[in-house]
């Protein structure tokens, strides 16, 4: 396998070509199988319409696809290691779909469900309240010992499980996320800045590279449309335009005082056998 670098091909026969254990982390937004082919592209009472297939599968058929393919992401990825899952509840005709419905049906731990509030609604046909929100579940391999995954960083203490983030409305791919996303995904779960390897299995635009560049980190991308793969590949290669909005992201992000172990040794601190508070620390998990 080659290391920053956008394979072209339908993911699950990609991704059934790499070894065991090699992601770091994931983060992906697949196509949502709105059953809406042909039609206007991206206007926003129109479907969204891709370069080369339809998102138009029968349901139980999407979903075991997005079930082998999770599974699929799972072998490839490290113990102790996390994919970013992007999708939204869907409602078709007068039911609705929840994507915790094939979640729970894969191997990964499933560890939270982020909102994404949109703040503004791509949708508008009055048939529902009008839908601000995608979520985004943190999905999570265990390590052979099941062991816990430590604490955030205390910069991200107070960032919630809410993320309000506007859409990227200039980028001509019909379906892109903005680069605050997999920016915020990584800053949040890469501890050191020793290399790690980042997985996008339906790179688009390539905004998931983007991230990786800016944060320098190395990534492997699939999609399977050739002309979206050239016009990741160019933006990728001039990231640095996009520096004002990684910029505002990470500056976003304030240090709270204290981290979550010294916080935790303050309420300890009429004990004194020391054994029994690092005891208690390593039973309620993580490092600093
Ligand atoms: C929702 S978009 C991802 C957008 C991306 N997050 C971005 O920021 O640009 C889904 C992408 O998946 C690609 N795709 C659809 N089916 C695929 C498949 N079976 N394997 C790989 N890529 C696929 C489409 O060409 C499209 O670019």
């Amino acid at each position: 396998m080659e290391i920053n670098k956008i394979y072209q091909g339908n993911c699950l026969e990609v991704l059934k070509k790499f070894d065991d254990d090699i992601f770091d982390l994931g983060i992906t937004s697949p196509p949502y199988n709105k059953l809406q082919a042909g039609g206007g592209k991206k206007s926003i009472f129109g479907p969204i319409v891709y370069d080369n297939f339809d998102d138009t599968l029968p349901e139980d058929e999407y979903q075991k696809q997005q079930i082998d393919i999770l599974n699929e992401l799972y072998r490839t990825t490290i113990p102790g290691g996390s994919f970013f899952y992007n999708h939204k509840v869907r409602h078709i005709k007068n039911n609705t779909i929840n994507p915790i419905e094939w979640l729970i049906k894969t191997d990964w731990n499933i560890k939270q469900e982020i909102i994404w509030d949109r703040i503004s609604a791509l949708n508008i046909r009055g048939y529902h309240f009008w839908q601000y929100d995608e979520r985004i579940y943190w999905l999570y391999k265990p390590t052979k010992d099941n062991k816990m995954w430590g604490p955030l960083e205390s910069k991200h203490a107070n960032l919630s499980s809410i993320w309000r983030v506007i859409p990227d409305r200039n980028n001509d791919h019909p379906a892109p996320f903005p680069l605050e996303l997999p920016v915020r995904v990584m800053s949040s779960i890469f501890k050191d800045s020793k290399y790690k390897l980042v997985i996008d299995p339906y790179m688009g635009s390539g905004t998931t590279g983007v991230a990786c560049k800016f944060l320098s980190q190395h990534y492997v991308g699939i999609d399977i449309s050739k002309k979206y793969i050239d016009e990741a590949n160019s933006r990728i290669d001039n990231y640095e335009k996009e520096h004002k909005i990684f910029r505002k992201e990470v500056d976003s992000y304030k240090v709270v005082g204290k981290t979550w172990k010294e916080r935790k040794r303050k309420e300890l601190k009429d004990i004194e056998d020391k054994e029994f508070i690092e005891n208690k620390l390593k039973e309620w998990g993580g490092k600093d």
